[in-house]
């Protein structure tokens, strides 16, 4: 465990512990504001984050930023994003359940940094991962589930609202959850206490 963000992010961007360090051009290590009170974590780097080093900055990446600036959050202000593994998996297949587990250790590490009072998952790995394993993203998207001090929250993948536009509407209001609850337990995000 690194105590200070600079050392874990300069630890990460080296890391080689599994063998998707072999492929990937860039490690997506996380952005946004490492004091956050509200953290978003995504499950992998597609081809557009491998390439640039942010998560979540294709399609995607546009249809989340639209999503959160829609309840006055941004990347770059109120919250931070990560995902479960950091460097990109060839042909985007699923990360396998070793390499999960293996970078797992540098979520923790940002997590207990960080010390957020909302974790949001955004898709089914991220949140079967975080939340729990027969989690059913579909039934389940939306509720808060408590975790010691933390709130988790499941919400549909951007990618997957992309393929299913007809998911727009519930995605959306499921955000319009989380501004409720970061307005009951955490409203100095927005400025206000
Ligand atoms: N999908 C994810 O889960 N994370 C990213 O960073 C990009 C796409």
């Amino acid at each position: 465990m690194y105590d200070n963000f600079e050392e874990l992010r300069e630890n990460c961007l080296n890391c080689r512990k599994c063998e998707l360090c072999e492929t990937r051009h860039n490690v997506v290590v996380g952005v946004g504001n490492t004091s956050a009170r509200v953290m978003f974590i995504g499950e992998g780097p597609g081809e557009n984050e491998d390439l640039q080093g942010e998560p979540f900055v294709g399609r995607g990446g546009k249809l989340l930023d639209k999503m959160l600036n829609a309840v006055d959050l941004d990347r770059h202000e109120n919250i931070y994003i990560a995902n479960i593994v950091k460097c990109r998996p060839p042909h985007n297949r699923d990360p396998k359940p070793e390499e999960q587990e293996l970078c797992l250790d540098w979520l923790r590490n940002q997590v207990k940094l960080i010390r957020p009072k909302i974790i949001v998952c955004l898709g089914r790995i991220s949140a079967q991962k975080l939340i729990k394993p027969d989690l059913i993203i579909t039934k389940e998207h939306g509720m808060f589930f408590r975790k010691g001090n933390v709130l988790m929250m499941p919400m549909f993948h951007p990618a997957a609202i992309l393929r299913n536009p007809n998911q727009k509407p519930a995605a959306f209001d499921d955000f319009l959850k989380l501004r409720e609850k970061i307005e009951e337990i955490c409203p100095e995000v927005y400025g206000k206490n």
